[in-house]
């Protein structure tokens, strides 16, 4: 299949772009390079040759209607997977203007240039983030969508269009609800290289080697054993897995419809639980400092991806943080060493 990765030079992205490789697929990247990264294209590509792939990249944003039509004009597609947006949680409260206009703009715009040419499947990078405050934990996917940040909000919107779009276009829509997508790819060429960096896993590592001042903990008077939010880490190769599974789901699925599935380990672990595996993991102390609470941050995010592994078969191939962290302890000292 020929699949349009828009995103597809960002870190799950990246990540994507190989696993359509390596089953394949012909991967076009479609990609406006904000927060993405050259480096990760070439290393994604790095099996293309040996199957006889050649990829296709385009530059271009999602809130610039010509340049999707230029892409649906110029390379036929089969689907499109929607990994283009901005997602930094915090900063969405402080600008919602911003997150309104990227996540929904940005989604209409890409899946009215998929309809004119005639691309019925679409598989959406959701967030844990649609639940906003959860009542139960572990969180399934009938749970009450009440978002608390814009950030939520307009990804939960998308997914609403999503469901609209079925009736109305016939589109065949999955939305993956990520939790914390972690890790590197274990051969080492691909990682999380975020600016600024939010993401706990890498800020504990580079505490670690000493390339930020102390990791900051924002809130340790959550209402959790240790007082730290407890969150659920899943490997970004697994959550590229679940999309491979998600497209043949909807190569599947005789009628159009909308389907949302958690991707998470079904675990939880406090800040001070990761570090500790950190710690374990590297040998080595995390210096850290308590900090206030970030706005948007609820005490406890955890999955059931019990639906996910039944319905898509998703079965996840590194699912111990310890092991994730490894992943992507080798990805960052590699990068801090000296070339
Ligand atoms: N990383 C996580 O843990 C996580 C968790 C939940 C949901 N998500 C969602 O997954 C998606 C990918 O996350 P990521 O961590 O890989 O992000 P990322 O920033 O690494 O990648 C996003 C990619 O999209 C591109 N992009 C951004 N805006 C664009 C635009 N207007 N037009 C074209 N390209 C654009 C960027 O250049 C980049 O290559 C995001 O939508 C995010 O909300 C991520």
């Amino acid at each position: 299949m020929r699949v349009v990765v828009c995103g597809g030079a960002g870190y799950i992205g990246s990540h994507m772009v190989r696993k359509l490789i390596e089953a394949g697929h012909t991967p076009v990247i479609f990609d406006n390079m904000s927060t993405g990264h050259q480096w990760a294209l070439a290393e994604a590509f790095k099996g293309a040759e040996a199957k006889n792939i050649q990829p296709v990249v385009v530059s271009g944003d999602v809130l610039n209607m010509a340049d999707l039509e230029n892409l649906f004009e110029k390379n036929q597609a089969d689907a499109v997977m929607h990994f283009s947006a901005r997602s930094l949680v915090s900063e969405s409260v402080q600008k919602p203007d911003l997150y309104y206009h990227g996540i929904l703009v940005g989604s209409l715009n890409l899946l009215a240039a998929a309809n004119r040419a005639r691309v019925d499947k679409f598989i959406f990078s959701s967030t844990a983030a649609v639940y906003g405050t959860p009542d139960q934990t572990p969180i399934e996917e009938n749970c009450p969508a009440r978002p608390i940040t814009p950030y939520g909000h307009a990804t939960r919107m998308v997914e609403m269009i999503l469901e609209d779009y079925a009736q109305a276009q016939g589109l065949k829509s999955v939305a993956l609800r990520y939790f914390n997508a972690a890790g590197a790819d274990p051969d080492g060429g691909l990682g999380e290289d975020h600016t600024p960096e939010t993401h706990l896993i890498p800020n504990v590592l580079k505490a670690i080697l000493g390339q930020t001042p102390p990791l900051e903990i924002f809130g340790n008077d959550y209402p959790t054993p240790d007082g730290t939010c407890i969150r659920d880490y899943v490997y970004v190769g697994d959550v590229a897995q679940a999309h491979l599974l998600a497209l043949n789901y909807l190569n599947s699925q005789p009628e159009p419809g909308f389907s949302a599935f958690n991707i998470g380990s079904g675990k939880g672990f406090s800040v001070l639980e990761v570090m500790a595996a950190a710690e374990r993991v590297t040998g080595q102390w995390v210096p850290y400092a308590f900090a206030h609470r970030r706005q948007g941050d609820p005490p406890v995010l955890v999955a059931s991806a019990e639906k996910a592994k039944k319905t898509l078969g998703w079965n996840p191939e590194i699912p111990s943080l310890d092991e994730i962290i490894r992943t992507a302890w080798r990805w960052f000292s590699r990068r801090a060493q000296p070339s």
